[in-house]
């Protein structure tokens, strides 16, 4: 494994990224974390993240110094390279020209780490401070116009540098930069998989659980669907994994994931009707921050009211991703709540059950590979993401069992069509929004006075940003008129336009 130390970058994730689809496992650690820990570990090298710090200035976040005694081969990115230049005494300044974007990078060494690369490289550059003075004992393996020591390396040990960042899209060789570090210099063999991740997972859940009950919440989402998979694959019936209904699913979700689970998976699948429940708490709440506390808090009653109908549970199963608890160990400054999210985790700290995490050291796609592994149905992995506070934030005003209806139909109009015109999985979402506005049509020879729907639909990496979908003309055509033909109590279709940012995916 290699280990990546995180100086607060925003490419951070995207390092780990490339790491693995190099076929290396990897972990990402606070820059803070002891050399002894590295060690126990064992990595065969490790990576400096870039980060905003400028590593001349008080309080400026550098790592134990005896990570560079381990013996272990260590490549710094951005930051990371001031953070070498710094420590072996060199010199670190503020750059006479800052330098963000594209750049092109003299290569001027056979040094391995250069191995079957150009000699003139296209590269992304982010930074402000440079290297002024090399520290001795360093040469320099590369230059730019404006960064006379683009890319360095200690004279006898593994320890290199570069001022770009070979981790982001717009530098196309840098993975075999990454590679030939990894490969040539740390000695790894690109072996890591999904295969090879499922073996161990299942030992390490065995080796965890025991003989003990593990209870999971099953959301319909691709996460704690694969995570049950998993689990099952692992402990068998030690598992039972809950559902909760709480009357904002889309069009058939319960029936899909019963004929899943409790059907060809074989899973102890326990399903509470809670939709009743739900909605008396919801009646009447048009403030969306307020409809998702109460969901998330209803949430937590009723799992925790049936995890206690079983005897002797021990532990709580959650789909938590790496992205997560990257979020959780990172320098990372504080954001404004945009929405609280609700999914199936808050549960812990109530419960007082052991954590069993075994996707935790994975990304989405990473994720979706491991599914397929498991032998989940194509439909269940490829499913589009789906909020925990459900149509409750698609149904704008006051949420009724009528609404819910309303926009269930709706919304499965919008699904199977996009479906039928093959374009379910080039997009991120595409669902149905209730507004909570009647309008004037007329249908025959009558007046009518009622609903409107919006269609959302959106392409995206991660969510963070997304980009209103570019919809065939016929395929919104047909969709509008079959929601406006078949579901009664709707005269009007509308499409949103907005990208996010400024405007969010989800309405509420
Ligand atoms: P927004 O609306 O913030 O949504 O652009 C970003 C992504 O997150 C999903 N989403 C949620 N997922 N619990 C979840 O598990 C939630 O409370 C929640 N709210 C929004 C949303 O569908 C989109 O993919």
């Amino acid at each position: 494994m290699i280990i990546i130390l995180d100086f607060g970058s925003q490419y951070t994730q995207l390092i780990a990224r490339k790491v693995r689809e190099s076929q290396v496992y990897c972990e990402i650690h606070p820059f803070s974390v002891t050399a002894a820990v590295i060690q126990k570990l064992n990595p065969k090298g490790i990576i400096l993240s870039g980060g905003p710090s400028s590593v001349y200035e008080k309080g400026a976040p550098k790592p134990d110094k005896k990570i560079f005694e381990l013996g272990l081969p260590i490549f710094g990115i951005c930051y990371g390279l001031q953070v070498l230049i710094d420590y072996f005494g060199g010199e670190v300044s503020r750059a006479p020209k800052r330098e963000y974007g594209p750049a092109t990078v003299d290569v001027s060494t056979d040094d391995p780490v250069f191995a079957g690369m150009p000699r003139r490289l296209p590269v992304w550059m982010s930074h402000g401070d440079a290297a002024t003075r090399m520290p001795s004992g360093f040469k320099t393996l590369a230059t730019t116009e404006n960064a006379p020591h683009a890319a360095i390396r200690h004279a006898h040990k593994n320890f290199f540098g570069v001022q770009f960042h070979p981790e982001v899209h717009h530098t196309p060789d840098g993975v075999t930069l990454l590679k030939n570090f990894m490969f040539k210099v740390c000695g790894e063999t690109p072996s890591w998989n999904m295969k090879s991740f499922l073996e161990e997972a299942i030992r390490d859940v065995r080796e965890q659980v025991g003989n003990s009950k593990v209870i999971l919440g099953l959301s319909g989402g691709v996460d704690s669907a694969v995570a049950a998979a998993l689990l099952h694959k692992a402990i068998g019936h030690q598992l039972t994994a809950v559902f909760v209904d709480n009357g904002v699913l889309r069009l058939g979700e319960k029936e899909r994931l019963q004929n899943i689970f409790d059907g060809s998976l074989g899973h102890d699948l326990r399903v509470v009707d809670a939709g009743a429940a739900f909605l008396k708490k919801l009646k009447n709440v048009s403030d969306p921050e307020r409809k998702r506390k109460i969901i998330g808090k209803e949430f937590i009653r009723v799992f925790d009211a049936e995890a206690k109908k079983i005897k002797d549970v021990k532990f709580l199963a959650q789909g938590t991703l790496y992205p997560d608890v990257i979020e959780s160990v990172s320098v990372k400054g504080p954001s404004a709540t945009i929405k609280t999210h609700h999914n199936v985790g808050g549960l812990p700290k109530r419960m007082k059950l052991k954590l069993v995490e075994p996707l935790k050291y994975l990304f989405k796609d990473e994720v979706r590979a491991l599914g397929r592994e498991l032998g989940l149905p194509k439909e269940m992995i490829d499913r589009h993401p789906f909020p925990g506070p459900g149509l409750a934030v698609r149904i704008l005003g006051p949420v009724s069992a009528d609404r819910v209806a309303l926009l269930q139909e709706a919304d499965a109009i919008v699904e199977s069509e996009i479906r039928a015109a093959g374009l379910y999985e080039r997009l991120w979402q595409a669902f149905a929004v209730l507004l909570p506005v009647k309008t004037v049509g007329v249908m025959g020879d009558q007046r009518t006075y009622q609903n409107a729907v919006a269609v959302r639909a959106v392409t995206s990496q991660d969510a963070m940003t997304a980009d209103w979908a570019d919809i065939p003309r016929p395929v919104l055509s047909r969709i509008s008129n079959r929601i406006i033909n078949e579901v009664r109590g709707i005269n009007r279709v509308v499409l949103d336009i907005s990208s996010k940012p400024p405007a969010t995916i989800e309405w509420e």
